[in-house]
């Protein structure tokens, strides 16, 4: 019976929904992806509001990360990307191996935050957990990582490519520009834009990114072990099952 409720709500908050939303076109658009937005403009997009309330107070750090975003210098951060971080994440920022994330024209914002997230306070317990990362950061000042971030912001992101079935890549960009009203998983693109570039400060860019990597924040998100969004994405995720997962893993890789 709550099942039957949530539906209803789902669907009134929807219709009104539907009527605000508003796709932003990029510049660099194709008629292809012109032709898919204006058909999911047509069908039903589940909006986040619906799911996970008010978005936007969600991130505490923000003016502290935007004045030191500011404060970064890019030919500094290259020289310790080229030492400390080229090995998994490419010289560039457009990591090779689809185990590790690229990071080429991410916001800045974005990933200054997780820098921080992924150092442990001293005794404490990094925000966000990682083998790989937590002794990445823990010999970088401040500085560094601000000198980091605008280097890797700095640099063009390679045009993603789909390696996903026709069927599979289907489910995905549904869910993705949609959402799904069945299950109450909201549109992506409301939060990451409809081009995968994201919304800064609080929403990274997804476009492009390795399905592999994607996939595996998906499951730690839905798990609880990633947790340094302040629990938006496992709202977000809830009810999604493995194969949308799967497909918009891979339907994000191709976004461009
Ligand atoms: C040994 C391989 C390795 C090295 C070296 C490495 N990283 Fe990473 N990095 C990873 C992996 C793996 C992840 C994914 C972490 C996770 O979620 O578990 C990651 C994630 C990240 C992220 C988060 C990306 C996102 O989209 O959320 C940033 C930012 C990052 N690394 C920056 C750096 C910087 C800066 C350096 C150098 C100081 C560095 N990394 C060195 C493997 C590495
Ligand atoms: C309500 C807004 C919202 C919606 C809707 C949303 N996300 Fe997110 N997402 C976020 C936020 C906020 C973060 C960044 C968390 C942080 O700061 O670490 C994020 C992070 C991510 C990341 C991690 C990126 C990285 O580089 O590690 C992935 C992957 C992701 N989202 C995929 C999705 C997918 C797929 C959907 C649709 C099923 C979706 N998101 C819907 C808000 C949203």
């Amino acid at each position: 019976m709550d099942m039957i409720k949530k539906s209803l709500v789902m669907v009134t908050v929807f219709a009104m929904a539907l009527s605000t939303s508003v796709l932003v076109a990029g510049d660099t658009e194709t008629d292809e992806q012109e032709a898919v937005e204006s058909e999911i403009m047509e069908s039903e997009v589940v909006e986040p509001a619906a799911v996970v309330g008010e978005p936007a107070e969600l991130v505490e750090q923000e003016e502290e990360i935007a004045a030191e975003v500011a404060a970064g210098e890019a030919p500094k951060g290259r020289e310790i990307a080229a030492g400390a971080c080229a090995g998994c994440h490419n010289p560039d920022g457009n990591s090779i191996i689809p185990t590790f994330p690229s990071l080429a024209g991410q916001h800045p914002e974005y990933l200054l935050k997780q820098l921080i997230d992924f150092k442990a306070d001293e005794g404490g317990t990094a925000a966000r957990q990682s083998d790989a990362m937590t002794p990445m950061v823990a010999a970088l000042s401040d500085e560094d990582m601000e000198d980091l971030v605008a280097f890797y912001a700095e640099q063009e992101a390679t045009p993603g490519q789909t390696t996903g079935s026709e069927d599979l890549l289907a489910i995905g960009r549904v869910l993705y520009h949609g959402g799904n009203i069945e299950n109450g998983v909201p549109a992506c693109a409301s939060c990451h834009g409809p081009t995968g570039k994201g919304i800064p400060p609080h929403y990274p860019a997804l476009a492009g990114q390795h399905a592999p990597y994607t996939l595996t924040q998906l499951d730690l998100f839905n798990k609880g072990e990633r947790t340094n969004d302040n629990g938006v994405m496992q709202q977000v995720l809830t009810r999604m099952s493995g194969t949308e997962k799967r497909a918009v893993s891979e339907y994000i890789q191709g976004l461009r």
